[in-house]
């Protein structure tokens, strides 16, 4: 794979400024693991900012959670991508399945927050994934196919899309696929791809997320059609992260 994978930690509603620290020992690092692949932080809002600032000339990026489709307006408590952006956001995570699950969140406002993070000027990241009761009814597949139709806008390209696969089963539970699972609904996941986005389809990564820790990481991002992660908990340990970092 050409593809330089991208290691993206998701830190969800955990840290405050004293956590600070732990994300400075990831910036102490990440020049270390810089010849693997990239990284990105995506902590609380609250801390972009902040957060941005120390990452300014190192070789870590600070990304964000969600976004709020619009650019302003009587949205009480929500976030404008040009909000995150203005705090030092390069990246957005987009249509996680706790938002979906949480919020309510449906595809085809999971495609509008995607094309609020291009508005912005950043790269979304769409997460996709089955849940426990979806695969055990073998319908795996034919979910993925219909939130990558619906959530992706027609302009993504490699450059202002990642998409994140996550079985929602997988995620926090410590409970992984199969290394041959991966390899099948990856290599299902850029068929699709490259049949709709041709060329920027086959150049998209593609990141696996669910459980990813030091011990399982060289192996699922091994599998081809793997380029990079989507880390929760692991996240939030900088010697865990480089760790998975190191395995790429
Ligand atoms: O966004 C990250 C994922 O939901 C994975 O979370 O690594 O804690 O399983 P996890």
């Amino acid at each position: 794979d050409a593809i330089r994978p991208l290691i993206a930690g998701n830190w969800k509603m955990n840290g405050l400024k004293a956590q600070a620290a732990e994300f400075d020992a990831m910036l102490n690092g990440a020049a270390d693991v810089a010849g693997k692949a990239d990284l990105l932080v995506c902590p609380p809002a609250t801390l972009i900012a902040a957060f941005a600032e120390k990452a300014r000339g190192k070789k870590a990026a600070v990304g964000a959670q969600d976004c709020h489709p619009k650019v302003s307006g009587a949205h009480t408590g929500d976030i404008a991508a040009e909000m995150l952006t203005d705090a030092g956001a390069t990246a957005i995570i987009v249509g996680h399945s706790e938002r979906r699950a949480d919020h309510g969140e449906s595809d085809i406002l999971v495609k509008q927050k995607a094309e609020a993070a291009w508005r912005a000027g950043v790269t979304a990241i769409v997460c996709i994934g089955e849940t426990q009761a979806q695969r055990d009814a073998g319908q795996t597949l034919e979910i993925l196919r219909g939130q990558l139709n619906l959530s992706l806008p027609d302009a993504s390209t490699a450059a202002n899309l990642i998409v994140a696969y996550e079985p929602v089963w997988a995620i926090g539970t410590g409970l992984t696929p199969t290394a041959k699972d991966v390899e099948q609904i990856h290599g299902f996941i850029r068929e699709l791809l490259t049949s709709r986005f041709k060329d920027e389809g086959a150049r998209m990564r593609i990141l696996y997320g669910g459980s990813v820790k030091p011990s399982n990481a060289a192996e699922l991002m091994a599998v081809k059609n793997v380029n990079g992660a989507l880390v929760g908990g692991a996240s939030l340990k900088a010697a865990d992260f480089l760790a998975i970092a190191k395995g790429c």
